[in-house]
């Protein structure tokens, strides 16, 4: 698809991989709105973009995506100033790890459901109409994780990995409605990728304990795969009919035996 002059919001774009994400963009000639609850991290950006792209037309909206109300406003504001979509990446996103099942609060589970699922639908639901609105293709990529085709057990990641499952979910109903239409939807799944979501995520949550293992970054992490690698293959899929991305090989077996597992559930 030809990006050049065409609009493109991307949520979490202050961050390790929407940054990335919004380099890809910009370098493509596409016009952004950069949505992020991080002020200071979103004014670096934009200065950054504006430095290498002088002509595009960039908005950066500071906002929490879990405010219904402060998403329909970005999105109007947004759409102001972009003036047409084709592209949403939903993005955002914490992660929640660490702490036993049975001990994660109610407010815990709303926060994590909030950013990483709901953000995501209600960004589809204001901007969807401005993409059908649109006479050319358009493509919306939700940012899930591997976590959200597995669950390992291990790390004590339930809340996280239960709102990158309804992710998945949520994006297959989508892509099932939208078929044959002229928007596509594609799920992308990466394993460790080297950004300071940990750190980030801890920021945020400040109603848990700051234990070890919740604050600091593992080693998957730490030494994963490249933002910008994982922002040059979440690009390519823009206008093709992938509907998975899953980025990183070793996660294969995972995803076999929780498919094996299914599988021995029929009677036969
Ligand atoms: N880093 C990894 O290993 C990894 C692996 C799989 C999936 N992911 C997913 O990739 C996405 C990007 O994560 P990242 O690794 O770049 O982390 P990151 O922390 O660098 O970026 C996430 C961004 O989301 C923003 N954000 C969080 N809550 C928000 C809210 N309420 N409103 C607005 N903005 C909010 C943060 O400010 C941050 O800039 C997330 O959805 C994450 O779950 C990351």
């Amino acid at each position: 698809m030809d990006l050049s002059d065409k609009g493109v919001v991307i949520t979490g774009a202050a961050g390790g991989v929407g940054s990335a994400l919004a380099r890809e963009f910009a370098a493509a000639g596409a016009n952004l709105a950069l949505l992020d609850a991080d002020e200071a991290r979103l004014g670096e950006l934009e200065q950054e973009l504006r430095a290498k792209h002088p002509n595009a037309t960039l908005v950066p909206v500071v906002v929490d995506l879990t405010d219904e109300d402060a998403i329909i406003a970005a999105s109007k504001r947004v759409m102001g100033e972009l003036g047409q979509l084709s592209v949403l990446v939903n993005n955002a996103g914490i992660v929640l790890r660490g702490i036993p099942v049975q001990q994660i609060s109610s407010s815990l589970w709303q926060r994590v459901m909030g950013i990483n699922f709901m953000a995501t639908v209600l960004c589809v639901q204001n901007f969807l109409p401005y993409m059908q609105a649109d006479a050319g293709p358009g493509h919306i990529i939700n940012i899930a994780s591997i976590s959200g085709l597995i669950m390992a057990g291990d790390r004590k990641t339930a809340a996280y990995s239960t709102s990158k499952y309804a992710v998945v979910a949520y994006s297959e109903a989508l892509a099932a409605e939208l078929a044959g239409s002229s928007i596509k939807v594609s799920i992308v799944a990466p394993a460790g990728v080297a950004t300071t979501l940990y750190e980030n995520s801890a920021l945020q949550l400040d109603a848990i304990p700051k234990g070890e293992t919740i604050v600091k970054t593992p080693d998957d992490i730490a030494n994963g795969m490249p933002p910008a690698e994982l922002a040059k293959r979440t690009f390519d899929l823009v206008g093709s009919d992938r509907l998975y991305l899953v980025t990183h090989e070793y996660t294969r077996p995972m995803i076999q035996s929780r498919f094996e597992k299914i599988l021995a559930g029929f009677d036969d």
